[in-house]
């Protein structure tokens, strides 16, 4: 049996991943820390291993020990109450884990980037799209964070990678897309600034099928971006979720103007003491950003990817999760 090891296991994505390793007949070791939650992380064949991406030496002694065949990096951070801790996490972490492997390399080590490190394509070109040779503009830390680490994977010639670039990833136990719905369920449609966006969204067991599909296979060195190959407005997206809360709302726009206002405010306070606001002028540009097309013809052509969810089916399986875990 073939073992694999994925990092950020807890989380959102981590956990949906884990769950497709074991239905793949892997070894599964779940990649969590001392303090992570295990409440996803139940199957009884599911086993554990302890990371510490500051302690080079208990890095080495993990690898060594386990020899993995397969390693999926997903642990990173995507909110973050300091723009170091972007740094420190989506990178350092990164060649500190990747240091540790040399010696020791898995056939396949996958890196969940992300959309964020290329950047969005053009606001004012409607065809324009995100595409691998394409240079990339990260425009937040975060991007630029994720943009760092995949040049550091691309400069090791001895350790066989993926990078895969998802979009915005929705799905039960995400918490990111489940404000919005929550807002939503008590008849409030809020949305910031009015144009319209052009959204690349994958449901997250598509995207665990095609993370995993990539890193078993002999392809290596390669990077993808992942959507489900539509794009939508947010207006879609509010559309979608709407019809599987099954309320009426009443629908606002909060000019972009104001956002960026209240943003550069809380920066200004965050300034006194070292943190970066949930609200700051980085989150604003990424809603200003309105065109996110990326090109998954690259994951058609080597993994025969399709995704198996529409967006209607994908968030009213959400809303129906969160209903039935009691967040909605
Ligand atoms: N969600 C999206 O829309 C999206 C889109 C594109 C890319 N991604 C990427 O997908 C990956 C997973 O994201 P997610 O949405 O699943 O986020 P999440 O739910 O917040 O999960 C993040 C995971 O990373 C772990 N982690 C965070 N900081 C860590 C640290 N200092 N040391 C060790 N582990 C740490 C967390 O562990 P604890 O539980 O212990 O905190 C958790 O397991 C990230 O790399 C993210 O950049 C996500």
């Amino acid at each position: 049996m073939k073992k694999i090891l994925i990092t950020g296991a807890s989380g959102f994505v981590g956990s949906h991943l884990v769950e497709e390793a074991l239905n793949r007949n892997l070894e599964v070791y779940a990649g969590i820390r001392k303090t992570s939650s295990r409440k996803y992380l139940q199957h009884p064949d599911l086993k554990f291993a302890e990371l510490n991406f500051e302690d080079q030496d208990s890095l080495k002694k993990l690898v060594d020990d386990h020899e993995f065949d397969y390693i999926i990096h997903n642990a990173g951070l995507v909110n973050a109450a300091r723009l170091d801790d972007f740094w420190r996490v989506n990178f350092d972490y990164v060649k500190n884990f990747t240091a540790a492997l040399d010696g020791r390399q898995p056939q396949k080590f996958t890196f969940i980037s992300s959309l964020a490190a290329y950047g969005p394509a053009s606001n004012d070109a409607p065809n324009d799209y995100l595409y691998e040779e394409r240079i990339p503009k990260p425009i937040n830390t975060y991007g630029k964070s994720k943009l760092a680490a995949e040049q550091h994977l691309r400069s090791l010639d001895k350790l066989p990678h993926v990078i895969i670039r998802p979009g915005g990833v929705y799905g039960p136990r995400d918490q990111d897309f489940f404000t919005f719905y929550k807002l939503l369920n008590r008849g409030i449609e809020a949305y910031i600034g009015k144009r319209p966006q052009q959204l690349a969204l994958i449901y997250v067991k598509d995207l665990v099928r095609v993370v995993l599909d990539a890193t078993l296979s002999d392809k290596t060195n390669k990077g993808y971006f992942v959507s489900d190959g539509k794009y939508y407005t947010q207006h879609q997206l509010g559309d979608a979720a709407k019809k599987a809360i099954g309320k009426k709302t009443i629908r606002f726009h909060v000019p972009l103007k104001a956002v960026r206002a209240v943003a550069w405010c809380m920066e200004q306070f965050g300034k006194g003491n070292g943190r970066h606001p949930a609200l700051n002028l980085e989150k604003v540009r990424i809603l200003e950003s309105l065109n996110w097309k990326c090109d998954i013809e690259p994951l058609i052509q080597d993994y025969k990817f399709q995704p198996a969810w529409s967006l209607e089916e994908g968030v009213a399986e959400s809303i129906e999760w969160y209903r039935k875990e009691g967040w909605l």
